[in-house]
């Protein structure tokens, strides 16, 4: 009865886990959503923008003070030149950018490669379009991106790579070199690179994030997608953007129109206060983040969980080989919110091979100090109780 593209597939683990959550009433480090709300003026200006009438639909491509907006960003902090009228177009989340791109660029046959661990919604959003994903792993315990096996991914059905930076789950921030290799490969083999920067201002330690577009020749492949759910704590907002040269913004614009028709118009006029935050707003977030992560490091090292500190956004992927757990990443994602009322996602439902992931949990980190320490004094039972 229903369609062969969805054989295989099943409900989003990481919304599971939080239903989970929600059922078992515990302190949800699974979905990766902040507690805490988006900035007081940009509330505001949502108010403001149903107050005065912006409860119509934007024109598809989005409101046109959002996409300056988006332009400016992108020519302020890396030089990159987009035409709002052009080259940008506002969508429902990045979720909806990655998918109209994917759209309007795949055929049955072609394979899209995917670099793994990856966010859940990649492998669906390839094999809606008939095409299919080719994984790619990162490894433990640095997720650098090994370009020899990346090379052995590329053939001549390969269509288009999809490249998160800073990388959810494992916190990788691709360097310089990596993105040049990338750019090499994508030019040899006339593949488009669509990018995820949804983490873009969430970094570490000074480090910086590099827009893969800003790589010498990879603007005229790339579809740069960001979105404002993580930098704005607004994740229910749905907004996101996808920045690309003419043909390739025509080709996804074409998607989006006919499936979306545009995002939410008062959030997208209020985010227009978002994007024009002073630079303090950033300088902050970074902050507060360090120092969330140093407590999620802490609670993971107290409870003897091994894992990498993130070079960048806002999740650990933490072993627990250590633990005389009886069971598998799954069974411990299921016997957490139960017996110790803390949500976490297995982190073999970010793999798409077969095995991989088994020995790790996720841990999402975007909560008030007092949730992460009181997330620890709950995990920290279990240490006491071994
Ligand atoms: C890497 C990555 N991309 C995309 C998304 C979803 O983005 P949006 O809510 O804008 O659709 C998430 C959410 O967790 C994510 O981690």
């Amino acid at each position: 009865m229903f369609a062969q593209r969805l054989s295989g597939m099943r409900e989003s683990f990481i919304r599971e886990m939080t239903r989970l959550a929600i059922q078992h009433q515990t302190i949800n480090l699974s979905q990766g959503f902040p507690d805490f709300g988006p900035p007081p003026e940009v509330i505001t200006a949502a108010h403001r923008a149903l107050d005065e009438g912006a409860n119509q639909y934007t024109i598809t491509w989005g409101n046109p003070a959002l996409r300056q907006a988006i332009a400016a960003k992108m020519a302020r902090l890396y030089g990159l030149d987009f035409d709002p009228d052009k080259h940008v177009t506002v969508t429902c989340g990045v979720t909806e950018a990655i998918a109209a791109t994917l759209m309007s660029l795949c055929n049955p046959g072609d394979e899209v490669i995917i670099i793994e661990p990856f966010h859940e919604g990649y492998a669906p959003a390839v094999t809606f379009t008939g095409a299919s994903p080719r994984f790619v792993a990162l490894e433990a315990p640095d997720y650098a991106l090994d370009l020899e096996r990346l090379r052995a991914a590329f053939n001549q059905n390969t269509k288009a790579i999809i490249l998160n930076t800073p990388h959810n789950p494992t916190g990788h921030v691709f360097t310089r070199a990596e993105l040049e290799g990338v750019a090499a490969l994508c030019d040899a083999f006339d593949v488009a690179l669509i990018t995820d920067e949804i983490y873009e201002f969430i970094v570490y330690d000074g480090r910086a994030h590099i827009p893969p577009a800003t790589i010498p020749g990879l603007a005229e492949r790339t579809v740069t997608i960001g979105g404002l759910g993580k930098t704005y704590a607004a994740t229910g907002w749905r907004l996101g953007y996808a920045c690309a040269p003419a043909a390739l913004s025509t080709a996804l614009r074409t998607v989006h129109d006919f499936t979306t028709i545009c995002a939410a118009a008062p959030l997208q006029a209020a985010a227009v206060t978002a994007l024009n935050l002073p630079d303090d707003y950033y300088t902050q977030l970074k902050r507060d983040y360090a120092e969330r992560r140093a407590l999620m490091m802490k609670i993971l090292d107290d409870i003897g969980l091994a894992a990498q500190p993130p070079q960048g956004a806002y999740y650990v992927m933490a072993d627990f080989s250590g633990w005389a757990f009886d069971g598998d990443d799954f069974d411990l994602a299921r016997w957490l919110p139960q017996h110790l009322g803390v949500s976490v996602v297995p982190g073999s439902a970010f793999f798409g091979t077969p095995d991989m992931g088994t020995n790790l949990i996720r841990f999402a980190f975007a909560k008030k100090i007092e949730t992460l320490q009181a997330a620890g004094e709950r995990l920290r039972r279990r240490v006491q109780d071994v």
